[in-house]
């Protein structure tokens, strides 16, 4: 990780700024509405069993907490003062007393430590600054947590060549090329489908499934409200234009 890298990590740290810490806090609302709204496009209900692999500050845990039912919502992230600074500052003691959320702060991406097959398992923000033995060691984690209609929703950043670094980059971003990626998943006994959602830093969303899953991948894609990515922040970003029109009036 780069000096500059790390400076930024330990005044985030010291300051204690669970907002920042996850990305630019002018995004903060919009981030976890878009991870939200893509999960519920693609099908969740309350009665479905989520993973949120690096839920940071609860940014969308504290949308799909509140959605589904209680015991429904497990989600690993290391850095466990974020996940309490969101408990105090976000949703409150309350909520984790209604909803039953349950949290592994390990850094092993042990899906397994949950002992469940989950319908959901999201990894957003993650890909994206991981070096590939971790990428793949969260592959075959959450892969050995995933049924035959299992989803697993993924960011990653897409680029010309493959970091092969082994270190985790904070806040500076790792990128891979899609071949690198499908090698991935392949490797893991996976296969993905791109998903055009948007995404306010302009990562790329992809889809993750056993090979035997059933509805067929190409078919979730085409049952997305918008087939348009959209790299910038706007209020509307991701709705088709008649919900847009029905929701914002233009
Ligand atoms: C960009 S943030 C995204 C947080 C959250 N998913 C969101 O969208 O707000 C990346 C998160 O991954 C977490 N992380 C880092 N290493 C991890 C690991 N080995 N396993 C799981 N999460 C990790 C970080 O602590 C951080 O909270």
């Amino acid at each position: 990780m780069s000096e500059k890298d790390q400076r930024w990590l330990a005044t985030v740290r010291s300051k204690g700024d669970y907002r920042e810490f996850v990305g630019p806090t002018d995004e903060y609302d919009v981030n976890g509405a878009l991870q939200f709204s893509l999960l519920t496009s693609l099908g969740m209900r309350e009665s479905h069993l989520m993973l949120d692999i690096g839920c940071g500050s609860l940014r969308s845990g504290r949308l799909f907490m509140m959605y589904l039912r209680p015991g429904h919502y497990c989600a690993i992230e290391p850095e466990s003062w974020l996940v309490e600074a969101a408990i105090q500052n976000e949703i409150g003691a309350d909520m984790v007393r209604l909803k039953s959320p349950a949290f592994y702060h390990g850094r092993d991406f042990s899906c397994r430590y949950f002992g469940r097959t989950f319908d959901f398992i999201l990894a957003q923000g993650v890909f994206t600054h991981a070096p590939q033995q971790d990428i793949m060691l969260c592959m075959s984690e959450a892969a050995a947590c995933m049924g035959k209609t299992s989803l697993f929703l993924a960011t990653f950043m897409e680029g010309d060549h493959d970091y092969d670094g082994r270190d985790w980059l904070y806040p500076s971003v790792s990128r891979y090329t899609w071949r690198r990626i499908r090698q991935m998943t392949e490797g893991a006994g996976l296969r993905h489908v791109s998903i055009p959602w948007s995404h306010p830093r302009g990562a790329k969303w992809i889809a993750l499934s056993r090979p035997e899953r059933e509805p067929g991948m190409r078919d979730l894609v085409g049952g997305l409200p918008s087939r348009r990515p959209c790299s910038r922040v706007a209020l509307g970003t991701g709705l088709t234009t008649s919900l847009r029109r029905r929701i914002l009036g233009r």
